[in-house]
């Protein structure tokens, strides 16, 4: 299996690495604009396989695509991360112009290639994305749900002093403020999370991880990466695998949830066909409302897109 991860900046390197180190492809291309960067990235994971036991072949690439054909898995990191005081949606012009331009290079070397999308806005990225390749919808998804999960379960676990591998969770929407953790659907080790927490702290952790990209890049100056890259190599290693895994990801809407041509988190069955399925969770009246503002906002940011394009 091949694998190409566009931008070696911070989450791409680490996907890279991630990829590499658990041998979850033979051969991971990592490739950017910046002269140099993407090669010396890819020597340095390489010389870290005699160390950490893997055989996985890491090569890089100044933005010369042959390198990266009849790729199995492509994920697009390219793009600028926010700063402090900026939403996902300020890097909606710079980011459309290198997704569209990445996803066209990679469909004209890696015509059966799936997929993955990390540049943010994420869910109107997953839409340039799908607009510049035209593949079918479950070839062409975004990362976001598996991270947002990850922090929810990370917060929980904290708070609960359990393993962070015991708790079980699915979010929806938009990766954004309007993402809808779902409690109804959290378990710890099989038990509803609503028996387990005092009812205002699970509300404080909710909030928490909605605004959990924000409280890194306070800390930071920059987003996140960590948990990103390895998030975005998860939803690889399903598709390489065939694993079947369930995962709540980016992917367009065609009637689910009763919302149709719009990009949002759902949880799908991901496979070697990537998204094979979408799941439709029974949402209450709450859950469906707070489902709806994300809907809205999702397409007015796609909006935004269509103008630019126009
Ligand atoms: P970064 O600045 O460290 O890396 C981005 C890389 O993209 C740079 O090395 C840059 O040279 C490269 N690049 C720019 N234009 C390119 C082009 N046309 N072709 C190839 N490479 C190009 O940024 P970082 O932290 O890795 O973030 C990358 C993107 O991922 C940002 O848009 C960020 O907002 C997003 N992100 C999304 C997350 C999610 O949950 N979906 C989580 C974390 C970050
Ligand atoms: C994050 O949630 C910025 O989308 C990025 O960390």
């Amino acid at each position: 299996m091949k694998v190409t991860v566009v931008g070696a900046g911070n989450v791409g390197a680490t996907c890279a690495d991630v990829l590499a180190y658990r041998e979850i492809a033979n051969e991971v291309v990592l490739l950017d604009i910046k002269e140099g960067v993407a090669e010396g990235k890819a020597l340095d994971i390489w010389q870290k396989a005699p160390i950490n036991l893997y055989d996985t072949r890491t090569v890089g690439s100044t933005n010369d695509y042959t390198k990266t054909a009849d790729s199995d898995v492509v994920v697009i990191t390219s793009g600028l991360p926010r700063k402090p005081g900026m939403t996902r949606d300020d890097l909606i012009q710079t980011n459309a112009g290198i997704v569209k331009s990445v996803t066209e290079n990679i469909i004209q070397h890696s015509p059966d290639a799936i997929i993955i999308i990390v540049s943010n806005p994420l869910d109107v990225m997953t839409y340039q994305a799908h607009l510049s390749s035209k593949l079918p919808r479950n070839k062409v998804m975004g990362m976001a749900g598996i991270l947002d999960t990850a922090r929810y379960r990370a917060f929980l676990a904290e708070e609960l002093n359990v393993s962070p591998k015991d708790i079980q969770a699915v979010l929806m929407g938009g990766h954004g403020d309007t993402m809808v953790p779902l409690p109804r659907y959290t378990t710890v080790g099989g038990i509803p999370v609503t028996e387990l927490i005092d009812p205002d702290k699970l509300t404080a952790i909710i909030e928490r991880t909605k605004t959990g990209g924000g409280e890194l890049v306070k800390l930071m100056g920059t987003s996140a990466w960590y948990a990103p890259g390895s998030a975005a190599a998860q939803m690889v290693e399903a598709i390489v695998r065939d694993q079947k895994r369930v995962f709540p990801v980016c992917i367009k809407l065609e009637g689910e949830y009763g919302i149709d041509d719009c990009y949002l988190g759902a949880p799908v069955i991901l496979g070697k066909g990537g998204v094979e399925k979408v799941l439709e969770l029974d949402l209450n009246e709450e859950e469906k409302a707070l489902l709806e503002t994300s809907r809205g906002h999702v397409k007015d940011v796609m909006a935004v897109l269509d103008g630019l394009s126009k």
